[in-house]
C-alpha cells in the first residue's frame, strides 16, 4: 500500500462518518425541537401562525447549526497538530472562489426566504378586521401597573384588570406615562413596547371558546424596581358574559360601603386592601405589603404590621397619598404607585387609613 494514500482514504472515511453523524443529529435535533412545548397555550388566533413560524425556523436552523458544528468537529479532529508537527507551517491557501460564492449565496437565499415568510405572517396577523368589527382598548403602562381604558358604546371607563370577549378582535393602543414598558400576554404571543410620547398598537383575537379564562399580563421591559411585579390578569369572557360585565361597569355606581356603619366601612377597607379597586385601576396593597389582619404576605414594600405600629392616622394617610415622602429603612423610593390619590376616592382613602390605623395598633 503506497504511503500517501492512507491519510487520504482515512479522511474520506471520516467525512463519510461526519455526514452520517450530521444527518442523525439533524433528525434528532428537529424531532426534539418540534416536541418541546416552548410556549404557553396558544389562545389567540394570531398565536397559531406565530407557533408555526417558530416550527419552520427550527426546521430551517437545526441543519445549519449541525452543519457548522460538524465541520468544526471535523476540522478539529482531522487537522489537529500531531506530535512532531509543532514547527510545521500550514499549507498556503489563497481562497476558493466557487466555495465562497456558495457559502455566501446559500445563507443569503435562506435568510431572504425566512424574512419574506416572517413578513407575510406578520402582515397577516396584523390585518384589521372589517370596519366597526373591532374594539379598541387603551393600555397605559405606569410604574408599576397597567390600566385599561374602554369606550363601550360611548361610555368610557378604566379598569386595572383586562376583560375581553372571546372570539372578537381587539386593538390595543399602548401608551406609557413614565418609562418604557412592554405590554405582553404570553398566551396571545403578541407583545409591544409602551413608549412615553407615542402610541403603539397591536391586535389579537382571543379564541372562542379556548381562550375563556384567565391569562397573565406581564411587563416585558425592565422598567424599574417594581418591574417583576407589573403583572395583571386578562379575563377572557364568553361574549354574553362580557356584555354583562360592560353593563355592570357602565351602570351608575352603587352607593359604596357608607351605609354599613363603622363595621361595614372596616370590611370595605380590608377588601380594598386585598383586592384593590378594579374599576379605577387602584392596585391592591396586599400585592406588595404584609398585613396580618388581611392575610397579606407581600414582600415588595415594608411590613405594615411593623412600620405602622404606633403611627397616627395623618402619617398613614400621607404614606398612601405621597409614598415617597417617608421611605422605610431598607426600601427604595418610586416603587409604590404615587397615584392612589387619583385611583381611590377620598372615602376609600379614609376607610383604608382608619382600617390600617386600627389593625396595626391593636
Ligand atoms: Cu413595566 Cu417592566
Amino acid at each position: 500500500m503506497p504511503e500517501e494514500s492512507t491519510p487520504r482514504r482515512e479522511r474520506k472515511r471520516t467525512v463519510q462518518q461526519m455526514v452520517v453523524v450530521g444527518i442523525i443529529a439533524t433528525a434528532i435535533g428537529i424531532a426534539i425541537g418540534l416536541t418541546i412545548h416552548w410556549f404557553p397555550p396558544a389562545d389567540s388566533t394570531q398565536a397559531d401562525k406565530i407557533d408555526t413560524l417558530w416550527d419552520v425556523l427550527i426546521i430551517a436552523t437545526v441543519p445549519v447549526f449541525v452543519l457548522v458544528t460538524v465541520i468544526v468537529c471535523f476540522a478539529v479532529i482531522e487537522f489537529r497538530m500531531r506530535p512532531g508537527e509543532e514547527n510545521l507551517d500550514g499549507p498556503p491557501i489563497h481562497g476558493n472562489t466557487r466555495l465562497e460564492v456558495i457559502w455566501t449565496a446559500i445563507p443569503a437565499i435562506l435568510i431572504v426566504g425566512l424574512v419574506t415568510y416572517a413578513y407575510v405572517v406578520m402582515r397577516d396577523i396584523e390585518e384589521a378586521p372589517a370596519a366597526g368589527n373591532e374594539r379598541v382598548v387603551t393600555v397605559t403602562g405606569q410604574q408599576f401597573a397597567w390600566s385599561f381604558a374602554y369606550n363601550e358604546g360611548g361610555k368610557r371607563f378604566t379598569t386595572a384588570q383586562l376583560y375581553l370577549p372571546a372570539g372578537k378582535s381587539v386593538k390595543f393602543d399602548v401608551k406609557s406615562k413614565d418609562v418604557i414598558h412592554d405590554f405582553w400576554v404570553p398566551d396571545f404571543r403578541m407583545k409591544i413596547d409602551a413608549v412615553p410620547g407615542i402610541t403603539t398598537h397591536y391586535r389579537v383575537t382571543p379564541k372562542n371558546p379556548a381562550a375563556i379564562g384567565d391569562h397573565a399580563i406581564v411587563c416585558a421591559e425592565l422598567c424599574g424596581l417594581g418591574h417583576a411585579f407589573m403583572r395583571q390578569t386578562a379575563h377572557i369572557l364568553a361574549p354574553a358574559e362580557f356584555d354583562k360585565w360592560v353593563q355592570k361597569m357602565t351602570a351608575k355606581p352603587a352607593a359604596g360601603g357608607g351605609g354599613g356603619g363603622g363595621g361595614g366601612a372596616a370590611v370595605n377597607a380590608k377588601q380594598l386592601f386585598t383586592s384593590g379597586n378594579a374599576s379605577t385601576g387602584a392596585t391592591a396593597c396586599a400585592t406588595c405589603h404584609t398585613l396580618a389582619d388581611a392575610g397579606a404576605q407581600g414582600q415588595v414594600g415594608p411590613d405594615l404590621d411593623k412600620v405602622l405600629k404606633g403611627k397616627d392616622a395623618a402619617f398613614i394617610k400621607e404614606s398612601i397619598l405621597d409614598p415617597n415622602k417617608v421611605i422605610a429603612p431598607g426600601y427604595q423610593p418610586n416603587v409604590m404607585p404615587p397615584n392612589f390619590g387619583d385611583t381611590l376616592s377620598a372615602e376609600q382613602v379614609d376607610a383604608l387609613v382608619k382600617y390600617l390605623s386600627t389593625v396595626t395598633n391593636k
